[in-house]
């Protein structure tokens, strides 16, 4: 499978366009068989701003695992831009979701022992880059979300919107053309709450990722441009 998609398109790292075609995951453990996905038909446009609504246990995380080539499905294809996953290697999987997916999670999920700046430089450590192009991308992603001034603050000394927001600068630092944000703002106060969409939806305005977003939040999932709900692994609307 070819790992270099389309090219950027007007300056704009341009968002990827995913298809699930008859999606399915079961997880089995030695007593019991959960089905987390059924039949999942979803398409998602380049550029697209997505929200997934949905119970707890409905299949929301899983569905984001699928479509960031970390869980392969038990059945159905995943299909990114015009090229089936299925068919890539474990390696080119593992360059496609280092070079074109960029994960935001609820716990924020930083290296205690590591700066600001230098969790932001995670993603760029496979790509060859120097040192100094390293730092500066992951200064101008700091700068990106307003958190330039902390950057060499720990996660430990920033408020859980700031470490949020630093999670965030690493998610795009590589300009990733899909990005999957789990409940971001479910650790937050709606005031920097308020902050992360906002972050999310100019990133999503300016650079034409494709974003997809679970939410609890109906206020959040209204500013989208759809929502996916999911009941008990199946795509109900
Ligand atoms: N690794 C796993 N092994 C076995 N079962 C799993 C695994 N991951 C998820 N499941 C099961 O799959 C179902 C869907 O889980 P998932 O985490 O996708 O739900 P969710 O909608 O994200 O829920 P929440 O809102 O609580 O985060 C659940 O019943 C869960 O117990
Ligand atoms: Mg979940």
């Amino acid at each position: 499978m070819n790992t270099h998609l389309a090219p950027p398109t007007n300056g704009k790292n341009g968002g990827v366009a995913v298809r699930l075609e008859a999606v399915d995951k079961v997880y089995r453990t030695e007593k019991i068989e959960t089905v987390a996905l059924s039949h999942v038909n979803l398409q998602i446009a380049a550029g697209e701003f997505l929200a997934v609504m949905g119970p707890s246990g409905s299949g929301k995380s899983t569905l984001l695992n699928v479509l960031g080539l970390l869980d392969a499905p038990s059945a159905g294809q995943v299909i990114f831009d015009d090229a089936a996953v299925s068919d890539a290697s474990d390696r080119q999987l593992a360059t496609l979701r280092n070079r074109e997916i960029g994960f935001i999670f609820q716990s924020f999920h930083l290296i205690a022992d590591l700066n600001a700046l230098d969790n932001v430089q995670i993603p760029l450590l496979y790509r060859g880059l120097s040192h100094r192009e390293r730092r500066a991308r992951a200064e101008r992603a700091l700068e990106r979300v307003g958190l330039k001034a902390r950057m060499h603050h720990y996660p430990t000394q920033l408020s859980g919107g700031q470490q949020q927001r630093v999670a965030i600068a690493r998610a795009i630092v590589g300009s990733p053309r899909l990005l999957l944000a789990d409940e971001p703002t479910g650790n937050l106060d709606s005031k920097m709450g308020e902050d992360v969409m906002q972050i999310l939806e100019e990133y999503n305005g300016e650079s034409g990722v494709t974003v997809v977003m679970v939410t609890h939040d109906q206020r959040l999932a209204d500013r989208t441009q759809r929502t996916v709900r999911l009941f008990d692994g199946r795509q109900v609307q």
